[in-house]
């Protein structure tokens, strides 16, 4: 089976720029086939940039923000106004008007939280999954939504949404949602709410987001034929679907 696409790119900023122009070529794409993009965004530090490139006049004018519906890979089981959640870098950025007063091209309606006022995990899972099913996103045979782009970022552990190393989210045969304890051996130590690996393999296209160099070991231990899914997660997402944005930082450990 032929692998991803693999760019390398200078910095973070060159990340974030083909990031968004990716974006841009898929919701242009699912518009025209479907009449609607839905886009399932990713968590942690990353996405920030990727927003900001969205919403320069350069591209902003470009992207079908109407026929758009965002939803999340995962998030912290936080509030949404708590700085740990992965929705608070999207309201920022794409919710609110722009530092030149431009207003926000988006609805807040087309976003999607996971329900994290829920009282526990299984309840908030069980109405995020209701939401897509009732929003007419796609699923397969097997229940996982079928996303039109599904972003991910690469933790330094391998693991990706938040399917860490040895979870049952990495393993087959998982549940397609689920509610994650709080990890121990990586930041931030709060509870998850998170989709499993078959999201990924279920996309039309994934989109691999991975600068600088606090990448670098985790991405030759990802590419490395010695390591299996459910010790690095996110090689679930080395597949033909797939394009990893890298920068020369990040891929500083990888071999030609
Ligand atoms: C989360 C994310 C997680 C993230 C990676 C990378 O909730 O933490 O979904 O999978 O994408 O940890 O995080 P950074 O972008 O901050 O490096």
């Amino acid at each position: 089976m032929s692998g991803p696409t693999v760019r390398v790119l200078d910095d973070a900023q060159g990340v974030a720029e083909a990031a968004a122009d990716r974006v841009i070529e898929a919701a242009t794409a699912a518009v025209a086939a479907r009449g609607v993009f839905h886009l399932c965004t990713t968590g942690g530090s990353t996405p920030a940039a990727l927003y900001r490139a969205l919403r320069e006049s350069s591209r902003a004018n470009r992207m079908p923000w109407a026929e758009t519906q965002i939803w999340f890979g995962d998030d912290r089981f936080v509030a949404r106004s708590d700085a740990l959640s992965n929705v608070s870098p999207l309201d920022a950025q794409l919710l609110s008007a722009s530092a030149d007063g431009t207003a926000s091209p988006l609805s807040p309606s087309a976003v999607h939280p996971w329900l994290t006022s829920a009282a526990d995990a299984p309840t908030a899972v069980s109405a995020y999954l209701a939401e897509l099913r009732g929003a007419g996103v796609p699923h397969t045979s097997a229940g996982f939504p079928i996303f039109d782009l599904l972003l991910i970022g690469i933790g330094g552990d391998g693991h990706c949404l938040s399917v860490f190393p040895r979870s049952p989210l990495a393993l087959e045969g998982a549940p397609v949602a689920a509610g994650v304890p709080a990890p121990t051996h990586i930041e931030p130590h709060v509870p998850r709410l998170s989709l499993s690996l078959g999201a990924i393999t279920s996309a039309r296209a994934v989109l691999a987001l991975a600068p600088g160099a606090g990448k670098a070991e985790a991405l030759a231990r990802i590419f490395s034929n010695a390591t299996a899914v459910a010790d690095a997660p996110a090689k679930a997402a080395l597949i033909p679907t797939a394009t990893w944005l890298l920068d020369t930082a990040s891929a500083a450990k990888l071999s030609a």
